[in-house]
């Protein structure tokens, strides 16, 4: 199932049960509504209609003892109209829609009424022509029947009040039991809306979170992974693309690598002999040098030396990417190891207009590293200190023990050191434009230089690449900070103890050796 599938599903699922509980709660909005308009067209205009009856009975009993008192016929044609009122008001009360118990009031009523008309003797017998006497005792048998009439009018509103309260209650009953489903059938969408949601969201993250690390790896030049590719969404594809991607990136590396390290190699042995003979021009093997053609031999030969340390240093890059580079560990006096690379660059410091000052133990420190990679260390540090550095600066190289690593250490560099007990502190600090804080870290990465606008030293950005490579081979580390009041310092941390033999890889070269 792809992922949009699966959201889709998820989300059409959550929308059905949403829809139920909707049209439900809809048609139960509509009983109460209809259960409303029952109880307050049916039910009140019963009540009202019946308590009219009730007024009635009491109007035709004034007329008819009126009548039977004065004998008038105008009281006669009153109690006749009242009469055919009460009578049409019945009608209408048993063409009602009304419940069991309401109905058989009405009836009781109207049973009443006809026992009441039966026993009323007509109008006319209560005309004047007859004795009062005679009259009241004509009335007395109907007015009898009068308690039982009302009686069942009140017995009539009484059971449609009671009907009014039972419909109430009916409505209240049915409000909450919708209330119920309405909120568990919300209950249910939510719950298995946010399972569904859940898993589109488990399906989506894992491989994310693998795709996230893949390019993280590839970011740092690491292709040696596979990314699972099962199924048919668009995870799977995307990661069979990123496999094919990560694949070509790593022949091209390859490819890339082969280059640099051939066309290096090539270079070497050239620019070797065009430095010899620059050097046996300049010492008059080929007769005497005008002082213009010496400086330029000179300058010649000190673009050699650079381009000759550029090579080295890409070759030095190939090597260490290939794995192909062991370490020559054995006990070294440090002190004499920084004093032969001090003397090497001290030449060209002093040809910069750079005061190069160093502050080395006399005694031995002797440290477990290979002397030529240490060495190297130095030199590219002592490089860049000359190389970033303006005529007048001072330049410093320091080497002391350390009982622990300094206060100021990053903490990445300190998760780097393989710490086994004391440890030596070699430091390069110079005056020079010193490196913003945000790209001390960035600087050891390959290729990468310092952002300071156009012009400025050349380099391609290996130098320090290759030593924080080399001092963690010896488990120690490598890190940039600032020099007070100005400049920059460059701290190498090293352990002073006897490091575990890193096992060269098959068919690695001795260092020095070439490729
Ligand atoms: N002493 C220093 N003072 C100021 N900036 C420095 C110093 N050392 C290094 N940097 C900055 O760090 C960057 C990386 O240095 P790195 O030695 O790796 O490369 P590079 O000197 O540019 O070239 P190369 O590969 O020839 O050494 C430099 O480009 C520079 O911007
Ligand atoms: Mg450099």
């Amino acid at each position: 199932m792809t992922v949009a599938a699966r959201i889709a599903t998820s989300a059409a699922l959550l929308i059905l049960l949403l829809v139920a509980a909707l049209s439900y709660h809809l048609a139960v909005v509509h009983r109460l509504a209809a259960s409303n308009r029952a109880i307050s067209t049916h039910q009140v205009r019963l009540v009202v209609l019946t308590l009219e009856q009730l007024a009635m009975i009491d109007h035709i009993e004034e007329s008819a003892r009126k009548l039977a008192a004065t004998g008038d016929p105008g009281y006669g044609e009153q109690l006749t109209n009242r009469i055919m009122t009460f009578e049409s008001a019945l009608r209408r009360l048993s063409s009602f829609d009304v419940a069991d118990s309401e109905r058989a009031a009405i009836h009781r009523l109207g049973g009443e009424w006809r026992r009441f008309l039966a026993q009323l003797p007509a109008p006319g017998d209560l005309l004047s022509g007859t004795a009062p006497a005679e009259r009241a005792r004509r009335l007395g048998g109907g007015l009898a029947r009068l308690g039982d009439l009302r009686s069942a009018a009140q017995e009539l509103v009484a059971a449609a009040n009671q009907e009014l309260s039972h419909q109430g209650e009916r409505a209240e009953s049915a409000r909450r039991g919708s209330e119920r489903w309405v909120l568990a059938v919300f209950a249910v969408a939510l719950l298995s809306g946010s399972v569904a949601v859940a898993l589109a969201i488990r399906a989506i993250q894992r491989p994310l979170r693998r795709l996230i690390e893949a390019t993280g790896r590839i970011a740092e030049q690491s292709y040696d992974f596979e990314l699972e590719t099962h199924g048919e969404d668009e995870f799977a594809r995307l990661s069979a693309a990123f496999n094919e991607m990560a694949k070509r990136l790593a022949e091209l590396d390859e490819v890339k690598r082969n280059l640099l390290s051939h066309v290096s190699h090539e270079l070497q042995t050239p620019l070797a002999s065009i430095q010899e003979s620059h050097l046996l021009l300049l010492d008059g093997l080929a007769g005497p040098l005008t002082a213009e053609q010496r400086h330029l031999l000179e300058l010649d030969v000190a673009s050699c030396e650079r381009l000759g340390r550029l090579i080295s240093n890409l070759l030095e890059r190939s090597r260490l990417d290939a794995g192909s580079l062991s370490y020559e560990i054995a006990e070294h006096d440090l002190g004499a190891v920084a004093r032969a690379t001090v003397n090497e660059v001290a030449a060209r410091a002093e040809e910069a207009g750079l005061l190069l000052v160093s502050d080395l133990p006399r005694e031995p420190l002797l440290v477990p590293c290979d002397r030529e990679r240490i060495g190297q260390v130095l030199r590219n540090l002592l490089d860049n200190a000359v190389k970033y550095s303006s005529a007048g600066g001072r330049i410093e190289v320091s080497l002391r023990m350390a009982p622990a690593p300094p206060a100021g250490m990053p903490e990445h560099s300190r998760a780097a050191i393989e710490n086994n007990g004391a440890f030596v502190l070699l430091e390069v600090a110079d005056e020079g434009p010193g490196v913003p804080a945000a790209e001390r870290e960035r600087i050891f990465e390959r290729f990468y230089r310092a952002q300071r606008g156009s012009g400025g030293p050349s380099g391609v950005g290996l130098g320090l690449a290759i030593c924080r490579d080399l001092v963690e081979a010896h488990g120690g580390a490598i890190w940039a900070s600032a020099n007070s009041p100005v400049g920059s310092r460059f701290q190498v941390l090293l352990p002073a103890g006897v490091p575990e033999r890193r096992p060269a890889p098959a068919g690695a070269l001795a260092a020095g050796e070439q490729p």
